[in-house]
């Protein structure tokens, strides 16, 4: 199915992402130096790629359909679950920004421990997230939502892909991810880590 496809190959770029954080906050754990503005992608990434384009389409185009549509277990799955989890990931990325902002003042330990809390945070808790979307989330959808109902969500889908693309919004993020894995590497097992 279209929607969930795009999706699900999102999450793996969003994981790929991920596991650069976690080795970026090792390395600083280890001694490296502190990179600002490479801790500040984690934020654009945030807000813009695994925010407003991932979970933008789910909550605007997928997770509407199931919540009205579900009854009692769409609104439990949806409302009380995936999207209180999109709201704990915006939390984390708040605390990350005004730590950094903290740590360009003044280089308090406590502000790089902040750093990390707040970056590990949320990369342990988008990971948990998009393992239940994948195995739980999306498999219900395709099972339970009527055909002309996918169907509507496959064509805001393909809309919305096809005017971010015009606006080079993969190209950018992708190419984020590329930096950020050949900068500080990637664990590919870490998530097992995570269940
Ligand atoms: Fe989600
Ligand atoms: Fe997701």
């Amino acid at each position: 199915m279209y929607c969930t496809d795009i999706m699900v190959e999102e999450h793996e770029n969003i994981l790929r992402f991920l596991t650069a954080v976690r080795s970026m906050c090792c390395k600083v754990l280890d001694g490296s130096e502190l990179v600002t503005e490479d801790f500040c992608k984690i934020i654009d990434f945030a807000r813009n790629y695994s925010d407003h384009h991932h979970h933008g389409k789910e909550e605007k185009f997928l997770f509407n359909e199931m919540e009205s549509r579900m009854g009692a277990i769409g609104q439990n799955l949806i409302r009380h679950g995936m999207l209180v989890e999109h709201e704990l990931c915006r939390a984390h990325i708040l605390d990350l920004e005004n730590a950094l902002s903290l740590w360009e003042k003044e280089k308090k330990t406590i502000y790089k421990l902040d750093i990390l809390e707040a970056a590990m945070g949320y990369a342990t808790l988008l990971t948990r997230h998009i393992k239940k979307e994948n195995a739980v989330v999306y498999p219900f959808a395709e099972k339970q939502l009527d055909k002309a109902v996918l169907d509507s969500v496959n064509e805001k889908v393909a809309a919305f892909e096809a005017e971010t693309e015009k606006q080079g919004i993969q190209k950018k993020y992708l190419d984020m991810i590329d930096y950020m894995i050949k900068t500080y590497g990637s664990v590919e097992d870490q998530h097992d880590l995570i269940v």
